[in-house]
């Protein structure tokens, strides 16, 4: 099944495997730079289906770091453009995270610490902003202090959602996925530990759901009906007092309604601890159980991910009916190629057709050489 084609609205997904969005905190200002290209390029060449590009920030202020990328301003859209116009070159379809940092926004990038921003860091030339988040809350002990937003600011986020959406389509991108996960701002709404305002954005459920449900409804309505839209949420905060799976079926049948697609289900993130973390203690396919019940109790396409590294695993969420794709990381930067290996290596390869042109005649002939001397790629 992993290689099984999937139509999802005006989208034909050539495979089942998708390149999960991995910041790459090397952008310049918001913009696209050689690494950029050259990483998501090689990505479209290693087979999957689906390539998301990174989180990228709806506003300056919605960056997790100062190398994320942005997509805030016309001028952004060309740097994207070469992106998505290699992406498809290279046999796959071009994905985009539109995201807010909320709460976590102006953070260190991981390999400078991982934590809030410090003097050491503005000495390296980064700068340091002011987050915004549902309550004026540090995430925690010496993290910065967002402000909490008021009406104005939740119009201005919903209308800069509008705007990156519009400009994803404008760059090319054919999927659009809204980054309701891991303790960014949408998230944060989500979680009674992040968000315990008293108007009509807090409090209930219901009231905690409104602010990102409002804005999945905008984005459905500018990128039109030809175009697939995904949400990842996290679908358990995984802590005492937190967001529950219980919750996401409650939220996930209403982003159905809402137009969404396919809900991406990740976990975790809504502390201070790391993007993803949680209470849940990890094992391979470990958030498989979130999607397959959202694809269940909701009836909606699911999205799996987290530690699935082979193809045998891969399919078989398939073949369970447990998630409609799979989504790898580290796996892929572990491997580029792994789509294109792993359907060599389970046989399903008819002489590297899925492999670049430029590369195909060549392997069939290297195939041919090991066969007599019995050995295998
Ligand atoms: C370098 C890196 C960057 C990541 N950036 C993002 C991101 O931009 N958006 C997101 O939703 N998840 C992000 N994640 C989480 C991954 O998409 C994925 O959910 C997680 O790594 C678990 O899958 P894996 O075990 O296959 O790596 C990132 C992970 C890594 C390793």
């Amino acid at each position: 099944m992993l290689f099984e084609n999937l139509k999802i609205r005006d989208v034909n997904l050539k495979n089942r495997v998708v390149v999960s969005p991995m910041c790459q905190y090397s952008a310049k200002d918001g913009y696209v730079q050689t690494h950029h290209r050259t990483h998501y390029g090689q990505l479209a060449m290693g087979g999957a289906g689906l390539v998301f590009i990174e989180a990228t920030g709806v506003t300056p202020q919605g960056r997790i770091t100062n190398g994320c990328l942005g997509i805030w301003d016309d001028k952004q859209i060309d740097g994207l453009r070469e992106i998505t116009q290699s992406v498809k070159v290279l046999g796959s379809i071009p994905a985009i995270q539109l995201g807010h940092a909320g709460q976590k926004a102006s953070m260190q990038r991981p390999w400078h610490g991982n934590g809030p921003q410090t003097r050491i860091d503005t000495d390296r030339g980064d700068i340091i902003w002011e987050p915004i988040a549902p309550m004026d809350r540090p995430l925690d002990e010496g993290w910065l202090k967002p402000k909490r937003m008021e009406r104005i600011e939740l119009d201005e986020v919903k209308n800069a959602f509008v705007k990156a959406a519009q400009r994803s389509i404008e760059a090319g991108f054919e999927v659009v996925e809204v980054h309701m996960a891991h303790g960014y701002l949408l998230h944060s709404f989500l979680s009674p530990l992040s968000n315990f305002r008293d108007d009509e954005y807090g409090g209930t459920i219901e009231n905690r759901m409104r602010f990102p449900v409002e804005i999945v409804k905008k984005v459905r309505e500018i990128i039109g009906e030809k175009v697939p839209l995904f949400v990842r949420i996290s679908a358990e905060d995984g802590l005492d007092g937190g967001w529950t799976i219980k919750d996401s079926v409650q939220l996930c049948h209403i982003l159905k309604e809402a137009g969404v697609d396919v809900i991406d289900c990740s976990s975790g993130g809504n502390s201070s601890k790391g993007a993803t973390a949680s209470g849940q203690k990890r094992k391979s396919g470990f958030q498989v159980p979130f999607a397959e019940k959202i694809k269940n109790e909701v009836g909606i396409k699911t999205q799996a991910v987290g530690l699935i590294r082979t193809f045998d695993f891969a399919n078989s969420i398939l073949e369970e009916k447990q998630a409609d794709l799979i989504a790898l990381g580290r796996q892929h930067l572990f491997n580029p190629f792994w789509t294109n290996q792993a359907r060599e290596l389970a046989n399903k390869n008819q002489d590297f057709e899925e492999w670049p042109q430029q590369y195909r005649w060549w392997l069939s002939k290297w195939k041919s050489a090991l066969d007599d001397i019995n050995e295998k790629p």
